[in-house]
């Protein structure tokens, strides 16, 4: 796998032509996509269900889908959304009851964890579960919209999480999500985060892959030192 992945958020994509969306971001230079769902009851906003990500496979979609599941109760979504062709599921700690039963679910229905950190969630939540999680998504702005600004305190919270990581000698990969852009994605890449979602930096501009080359053009900044 690449060190950077760069994972567009179909969130800010236009919904009226999603599957024509998908393919022009994957065309454009995308790693894998990024999947809002929202329930207007964890966050202040609705999104979509299963039955879109199970859509996009048929429409011919075979990038890996990352499912970030911003909903409460979580878990039959989780078992919906792995039958829908999720590749990765990610579920928020303050979402879920039981936080390990719904990792252990996530990996018995074939797809990769991740566990979600909000702006205020500290690193304790991952003391005991660590070895449950394939990636830790580090939240850098407020759960519910697309198109706000970056919250500078998340490049502390990815630097403390890399160190961790290295004394844990955990291989977990570290995601980033919310208002990330050209200009910022190399400072967040140094911190220590390797997969980078962005949705209104990609799908406000006219062209996808301009927007992507540039951001590979600043991670290889820092892959070069
Ligand atoms: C926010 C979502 C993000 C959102 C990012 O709750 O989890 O994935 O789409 O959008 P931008 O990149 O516009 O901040
Ligand atoms: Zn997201």
């Amino acid at each position: 796998m690449p060190k950077f992945l760069i994972a567009p958020s179909l969130l800010s994509a236009n919904f009226a032509k999603l599957g024509a969306e998908a393919e022009a971001v994957l065309a454009a230079g995308a790693d894998l996509l990024h999947l809002d769902v929202m329930d207007n009851h964890y966050v202040p906003n609705l999104t979509v269900g299963p039955l879109v990500c199970k859509a996009l496979r048929e429409f011919g979609i075979t990038a890996p889908i990352d499912v970030h599941l911003m909903v409460k109760p979580v878990d039959a979504l989780i078992v919906e959304f792995a039958k829908a062709g999720a590749t990765y599921i990610s579920i928020h700690p303050e979402a879920s009851e039981h936080v390990d039963r719904s990792l252990e679910l996530i990996k018995q229905n074939g797809c990769k964890a991740g566990i979600v950190l909000n702006p205020a969630t500290g690193l304790d939540c991952l003391t005991y579960i660590l070895d449950k999680v394939d990636f830790i998504l580090v939240m850098s702005v407020n759960p519910g919209f697309g198109g706000q600004n970056f919250l500078p305190s998340a490049l502390q919270k990815i630097r403390d999480l890399s160190y961790l990581l290295q004394q844990r000698n955990a291989n977990v990969r570290i995601a980033v999500d919310g208002g990330i852009k050209i200009d910022n994605i190399g400072e967040v890449a140094a911190a220590g985060a390797t997969t980078f979602i962005a949705g209104s930096a990609i799908f406000n501009q006219p062209d996808y892959a301009k927007v992507i080359t540039e951001m590979r053009t600043e991670l290889n900044r820092i892959k070069h030192g």
